[in-house]
């Protein structure tokens, strides 16, 4: 059987905010391996698209005050445009609110119901009895229960990273009001994950890819499988098979998400999606390496399940740090793919360099401005560029363009060689490595012209000169070739100034190594501008500044977890005389009953309220705070009011004195 073709994904983006750098470290290494693919003579399929469900997305919308959909069509419309600026080119980019995936979700949830891999089950799912609704997911915070840190409601996302169940979270509290929520018995559908276990053991062992991905899922099959359950509360979603009330959860039909983006694609082109979801198949997912459990666990045993094809291989990024810190938009630690770097006007090929060569796929990337700026100049430009520049000036120059005369075999030998370092690195998703073998051929090119030294030998000798120019000119048309999956861009450019004129991605890397014809060139062009030291210092400031007001902001507004809030007693207190303080025309001294005791609280309330307009007022009060002297008066507790005018907080309803707020 012949093999069959690949189909690439990448790990769909969230419709809930803007690209960031963190998105492009599983997208462009995913680019690459897919140009280079193609170009080693395979057929490539590369699909992807918006994550438009779940509560990641309601949330936002419902802060943002425009409906989900909206949310979705902005950031969809977001993402296909900066991919394409990026130079990520997929062949379609779907939405996975679109019809082709409800359908699609529907029919694999309904084969799983049908295969006897779906029961009921009564959750005691957290529910919020001021917002009159069950919280699913991130509408819940709450304690972790296998380690004890703050938690989001389907994930321990600050601690030991596991994902949780509904109905797991411990001291639940409703995110949208801050409400403590309660259990209540709902009926809810579950997958049975848990009998998948003799199926994915093997499957992982077999699966190719990167093998941290495989590895942390075998980790945890072996600890225990649960099973989950794949139904939520919300409105927003693929609805249930039978029921109104319920949606599907929404790992559940993103994943779905790559096989009807297969077949809108093949339906454009007239093609059968099926064969890419069969059996045997070549389906390589591309995800981040926080994913893994879902890719590498949950996602193989539902399409076992349903009965389609497993995903031939996962290839999981690893994480990104910038400055040395953990990736973190409210810290202030991001790099926004627009606005910090593409609308400043810096060529995207410089970044995706940087991605692919800073380190192995797997491992921590950091990124900082400085060490970008260091690695595009001390590399890209001072090593590939000079070379093409220097060969291409001179032949230019000297001979109005390609000289006449063969290549010399030991030439042709070393781009070989680095054609199959790079095969070899590319069939082991090891990015960088096959990035370093581009980069010694161009530096073995900078060691060849420097030793031949054309610009002396042309005075005494200039067919010498002519062949050694000859050679150089062939290792950079191997070079754009090569080079190709990693800057795109740049390459096309190289290979202009080599006078072609069709695209350089149409032709296989193979050609590497097919002699350059003669031709006339054009006057070359350097092809990398350098970072400047001002341009790198600027973009590194705008990125300080950005942290230190992240850091003002959380210090005027720390984060504080349900413990230190539950510190504060709060009452409400009723007002039985009120004072100016001599000499003072700003305090009032009041007298309060708090219930079981009467106190004396000093406010700066007088240019807002007459002394007698006070009495009587049931008003809030923290009633924990250590005693203070204010203009040589005793003030016990604070009375709480809004804004400059000093607006009394008062209950709606009346309620006795001492009554705990909550
Ligand atoms: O974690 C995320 O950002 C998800 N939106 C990824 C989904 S990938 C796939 F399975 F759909
Ligand atoms: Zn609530």
């Amino acid at each position: 059987m012949s093999t069959p073709p690949l189909l690439v994904t990448c790990g769909l983006p969230y419709t809930n905010g803007p690209c960031h750098l963190g998105h492009l470290r599983t997208y462009v290494p995913a680019d690459m391996y897919v140009r280079y693919m193609r170009r080693a003579g395979e057929q490539v399929v590369f699909v992807c698209g918006s994550d438009n469900h779940g509560t990641p997305i309601v949330v936002s919308a419902e802060q943002a005050g425009v409906s989900p959909r909206e949310l979705s069509e902005k950031y969809h419309g977001h993402f296909d445009a900066t991919f394409k600026r990026m130079g990520v080119n997929f062949d379609h980019f779907g939405m996975t609110d679109n019809p082709t995936n409800h359908k699609r979700t529907t029919a694999i949830v309904e084969s799983l119901i049908k295969n006897g891999y779906v029961y009921k089950q009564i959750v005691h799912q957290a529910f919020c009895t001021r917002c009159k609704r069950f919280l699913p997911d991130r509408y819940v915070e709450g304690i972790c229960p296998h380690c004890g840190t703050p938690a989001r409601g389907d994930e321990c996302d600050q601690g030991c990273g596991k994902h949780l169940e509904p109905g797991e979270i411990k001291e639940p509290v409703c995110k949208v009001c801050s409400t403590k929520a309660e259990f209540r018995d709902q009926e809810h559908y579950f997958f049975k994950l848990s009998s998948f276990k003799d199926f994915l053991l093997p499957y992982l062992d077999s699966v190719k890819g990167t093998t941290n991905a495989k590895n942390y899922a075998i980790g945890w099959i072996k600890e225990e499988l649960h099973d989950w359950c794949i139904t939520r509360t919300l409105d927003w979603g693929v609805k249930f098979p039978g029921r109104d009330d319920l949606v599907v959860y929404v790992w559940v039909d993103a994943p779905i998400g790559y096989i009807s983006f297969t077949e809108e694609w093949a339906n454009k082109e007239g093609t059968d999606w099926k064969q890419y979801w069969c059996s045997t198949n070549r389906v390589t997912h591309f995800i981040g390496g926080d994913i893994i459990y879902h890719h590498c666990i949950f996602w193989p045993a539902l399409l076992k399940g349903a009965g389609y094809g497993v995903p031939y291989a996962i290839v999981a990024s690893g994480m990104v740090k910038v400055d040395d810190h953990k990736f973190s938009k409210s810290r202030g630690y991001v790099v926004w793919t627009n606005e910090d770097y593409l609308d400043k006007g810096l060529p995207a090929d410089y970044l995706r360099y940087y991605l692919l060569s800073y380190t192995n796929h797997t491992k921590e990337l950091n990124f900082s401005w400085k060490v970008f700026g260091e690695r595009i100049n001390n590399e890209v430009v001072n090593i590939f560029g000079n070379f093409v520049y220097r060969t291409l000036f001179f032949a230019h120059k000297e001979f109005c363009g390609i000289p006449e005369g063969a290549v010399d075999p030991a030439i042709t030998a070393e781009i070989e060689k680095t054609q199959k370092n790079v095969d070899i690195f590319m069939q082991d998703y090891e990015f960088k490595g096959a990035v370093d073998a581009v980069m010694s051929l161009a530096a073995f090119g900078n060691a060849y012209i420097q030793s031949n030294a054309p610009w002396k030998l042309i005075k005494t000798d200039r067919t010498a000169a002519s062949n050694v120019i000859k050679n150089c000119i062939q290792l950079v048309k191997a070079l754009a070739l090569i080079i190709e999956p990693v800057m795109p861009e740049k390459a096309q450019e190289c290979w202009a100034m080599l006078g072609y004129s069709d695209a350089i991605a149409s032709h296989p890397i193979s050609e590497a190594v097919k002699e350059v014809r003669t031709a006339g060139i054009p006057a070359p062009k350097p092809l990398f501008a350098k970072m400047e030291d001002t341009q790198v210092s600027e973009l590194d400031n705008l990125l300080q500044k950005r942290v230190t007001e992240a850091n003002k902001k959380m210090e005027k507004n720390p984060i504080i977890t349900i413990e230190e809030f539950q510190k504060l007693e709060i009452k409400t207190g009723r007002i039985l005389a009120a004072e100016p303080v001599p000499k003072s025309n700003k305090l009032l001294k009041l007298q309060v009953d708090i219930g079981n005791e009467k106190r004396q609280i000093v406010v700066g309330m007088q240019q807002f309220y007459k002394p007698e307009e006070m009495v009587g007022k049931d008003v809030v009060i923290v009633t924990n705070l250590a005693p203070v002297k204010i203009f040589g008066v005793e003030s016990n507790g604070m009375i709480l009011a809004a804004g400059d005018a000093a607006s009394l907080l008062v209950p709606l309803k009346p309620v006795e004195p001492g009554t705990k707020i909550r």
